[in-house]
């Protein structure tokens, strides 16, 4: 079969299309035929080799574990899926098993969703059946970010008027975060150049900050003297946050999901919550995310698709230019 493929760490230049043989299903495993894949920084990092002493990664590498596809075969004991079901979900590279205990419940390990078949564990929250209405494209760009702004609203325990300011609002989880903390009737400041500030309005931002050709924090201060009730940062390294910590009113809290994460002793503030978060599969979160997704509350917007055969390129693309809500590959026989 075609896969995108690493065969060593390095920036996302060392992807390439290649043919690798079939993965068949283990017990307790289903293989998927991939319709379309979306892309990750995440894919990326674990390529990078940041990750090598903690989590090695086994070459050659396919990345990739956001999808939706027809389940092709089922392992032995797999009674929770037949083959011809339509199935969507998250896979994490089978090298990040030593890292299972950071989430919540556990998660399916795979072979890399970046080819035309890949391996999943089935009996696992991170999977689930994709309802028909909502399309196979849009089930695979919903998983990694759907999951970490259901995680994000979870902790945040966001009430009705408070003043949210969203750092990196324009990319994969800002196009989930934003969307609920709208339904949440947060009142959300978004960072986004100003070609994008339509784009995150139309997702549910009250007020833009253009990152690029404003100063975040001073702006901030500026427009709510009094301090937000708490930033989301999806975009800044933890070391750049504790200057932001400074728009953050007493009692209020700074929710991280970007790496590297804060740490919350260097902000020396005990009137501020610092806490970084995952997201992780429970029960039920991927039927939640696929029924707002259909019933148009969670738009999961798309901004460029790919065929298989250009999956190198879309990653470099990922990794070298902006990029709007997500990218997605599609198998070539479906593109
Ligand atoms: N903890 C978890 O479980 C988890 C889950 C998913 C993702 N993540 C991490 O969360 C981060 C965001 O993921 P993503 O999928 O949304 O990435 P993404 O699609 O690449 O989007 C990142 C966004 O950040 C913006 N940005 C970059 N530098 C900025 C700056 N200095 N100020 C304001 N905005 C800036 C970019 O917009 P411009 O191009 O306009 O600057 C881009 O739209 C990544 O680090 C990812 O690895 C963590």
């Amino acid at each position: 079969m075609k896969a995108v493929v690493a065969q060593g760490y390095g920036s996302a230049a060392v992807l390439a299309v290649e043919d690798v043989p079939i993965p068949r299903p283990g017990p307790g495993q289903i293989q998927v035929r991939v319709v379309a894949a979306a892309l990750n920084p995440a894919d990326l990092r674990s390529l990078s080799g940041v990750l090598a002493e903690l989590a090695p990664l086994e070459f050659p590498h396919v990345p990739g574990s956001d999808f939706a596809g027809t389940v092709t075969e089922v392992g032995e004991g797999v009674t929770r899926f037949a083959v011809g079901d339509e199935v969507f979900g998250i896979g994490l590279p089978r090298a990040t098993v030593h890292m299972a205990t950071l989430f919540a419940s556990p998660p399916s390990l795979t072979t890399g969703t970046l080819a035309e078949y890949a391996v999943f564990e089935a009996d696992t929250p991170a999977l689930a059946l994709r309802p028909p209405a909502l399309e196979a494209e849009r089930a695979a760009a919903l998983p990694i970010v759907g999951l970490t702004a259901l995680s994000l609203l979870r902790v945040g325990r966001f009430q009705p008027g408070e003043t949210v300011l969203v750092i990196g609002a324009t990319g994969g989880v800002g196009s989930a975060v934003v969307p609920l903390l709208a339904a949440a009737k947060a009142h959300v400041i978004a960072t986004a150049g100003a070609a994008d500030e339509d784009y995150v309005r139309g997702l549910g931002a009250d007020e833009v900050i253009d990152h690029r050709a404003t100063d975040v924090v001073a702006e901030t201060s500026r427009r709510c003297p009094d301090g937000v009730d708490a930033v989301v940062n999806l975009a800044l390294p933890g070391a750049r946050l504790i200057e932001v910590g400074r728009v953050i009113r007493s009692g209020g809290r700074l929710l991280n999901v970007a790496y590297p994460a804060p740490d919350p002793g260097a902000f020396e503030r005990d009137d501020l919550t610092v806490e970084t978060v995952y997201g992780a599969a429970r029960p039920g979160d991927l039927d939640e995310l696929a029924a707002r997704a259909a019933e148009g509350s969670l738009p999961s917007p798309i901004s460029r698709r790919y065929r298989l055969s250009d999956g190198a390129r879309a990653y470099l693309e990922l990794e070298q230019e902006h990029t709007r809500g997500k990218l997605i590959v599609l198998t070539d026989t479906h593109a």
